[in-house]
């Protein structure tokens, strides 16, 4: 691919997204960095306000599921490559409301494949790639062994599971049949600073913080593979570079925890940096309603990517959690504004459409 790059990066605003966009525009300087976001409320610029700044980055208001402005969006920029993390990322509300998610995971992937397409068929897609940001969850659940590989069969079993297996499918299809150099990851949960806190460690640590319960649900038995936010951003950026159109990775932290051994460790380090006697915060536990649907256990054999293109984790959990904490704890103003929602208010005012 040419040096300097003009590069479309989907969801930036959001969690994942904001780490992604920071880690290029300050890595690649040579690169032009766009950041393409509808600013939902999981989108909020204040994740990228030590970034805003720079030449090399120009943020853009607008909606993946309007297939006008996508297409009109290619052809005025020109695009030399795509970043793909815009999604609805959350299980609970996909149950809630799985429209949302066939909108903006399916639709909205489409579009973007549209116009990439029609744009890069006139350089007979030289020099071009569509990266697709996916999850694990495609896969399905794990029983007590075995892990999630490249070859494992799609099983997908929640709303925004069977819609990300969707997106996934398409971008296979528009490689196969239109030739658009195409690559896929599918990552583990990721946890790190600017997570909304809907998702599990970071409703916790807010809850904690807050004195409210800790809602877990069902017993509490079911395990995830957690990997920090900045590992998954040094693996897209491994991925965009190196890794070969028409392939998959799968990225994940080797990092099993059941939700309640690690709720019970957020208890116990926030106990002592909130300087509370040992056992408050887990007083605070509540089982509740087990999720609909409920996966067992996630798990990802990362072999693939640790071999080819030489990826691995940089910290470990321990530090991570830790780190993840204290930003939680030092960024109280953050918390208050994306649960009240005035992030959303203030940003209208500042950014029209374009
Ligand atoms: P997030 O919910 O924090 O952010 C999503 C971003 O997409 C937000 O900024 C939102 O405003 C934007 N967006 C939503 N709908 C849009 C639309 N129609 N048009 C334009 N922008 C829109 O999500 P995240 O956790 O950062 O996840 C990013 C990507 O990584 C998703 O594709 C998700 O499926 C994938 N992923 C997430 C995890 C995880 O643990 N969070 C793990 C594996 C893969
Ligand atoms: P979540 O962070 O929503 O990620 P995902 O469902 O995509 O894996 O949930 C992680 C795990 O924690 C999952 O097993 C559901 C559970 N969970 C709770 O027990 N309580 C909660 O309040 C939440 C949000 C999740």
């Amino acid at each position: 691919m040419k040096e300097a790059k003009k590069i479309l990066i989907t969801g930036g605003a959001g969690f994942i997204g904001s780490h992604v966009v920071r880690l290029f525009v300050k890595k690649y300087p040579h690169y032009h960095i766009y950041n393409l976001d509808k600013l939902t409320y999981a989108g909020n610029l204040a994740n990228l306000r030590d970034t805003e700044k720079e030449k090399n980055y120009t943020f853009i208001k607008g909606d993946i599921v309007d297939a006008g402005f996508t297409d009109e969006l290619f052809s005025s920029y020109r695009f030399d490559a795509v970043i793909h993390l815009a999604a609805e990322s959350h299980v609970d509300r996909s149950i809630v409301s799985p429209m949302e998610f066939i909108r903006t995971n399916i639709t909205g992937t489409v579009n973007l494949l549209n116009a990439a397409k029609n744009l890069w068929n006139e350089s007979k897609y030289e020099d071009v790639l569509f990266y697709h940001i996916s999850t694990d969850e495609v896969y399905g659940s794990l029983g007590t062994s075995g892990l999630f590989t490249e070859e494992s069969p799609y099983s997908p079993r929640s709303p925004y599971a069977a819609s990300k297996a969707s997106s996934d499918h398409l971008v296979r299809a528009y490689h196969h049949t239109y030739g658009i150099p195409a690559v896929i990851s599918n990552c583990s949960n990721n946890y790190g600073p600017c997570q909304f806190p809907e998702k599990l460690i970071p409703l916790t640590i807010n809850n904690i913080k807050n004195n409210k319960p800790l809602p877990v649900y069902g017993k509490g038995e079911n395990i995830r593979d957690w990997l920090y936010v900045e590992d998954h951003a040094s693996a897209i950026d491994l991925v965009f570079h190196k890794g070969k159109p028409g392939e998959t990775y799968n990225i994940g932290g080797e990092n099993e925890w059941k939700n309640i051994d690690l709720v019970k460790l957020l208890c116990s380090i926030m106990d002592k940096k909130m300087s509370r006697p040992e056992g408050s915060s887990a007083s605070l536990i509540t089982f509740v309603k087990d999720r609909p649907g409920h996966d067992i256990r996630y798990a990802i054999d990362a072999s693939k990517i640790h071999k080819e293109l030489s990826w691995s984790p940089a910290g470990g959990f321990r530090e991570n959690i830790e780190k993840t904490i204290d930003w939680y704890l030092s960024n109280e103003q953050w918390l208050k504004d994306v649960t009240s929602g005035d992030y959303q208010k203030y940003y209208e005012q500042q950014y029209t459409h374009r």
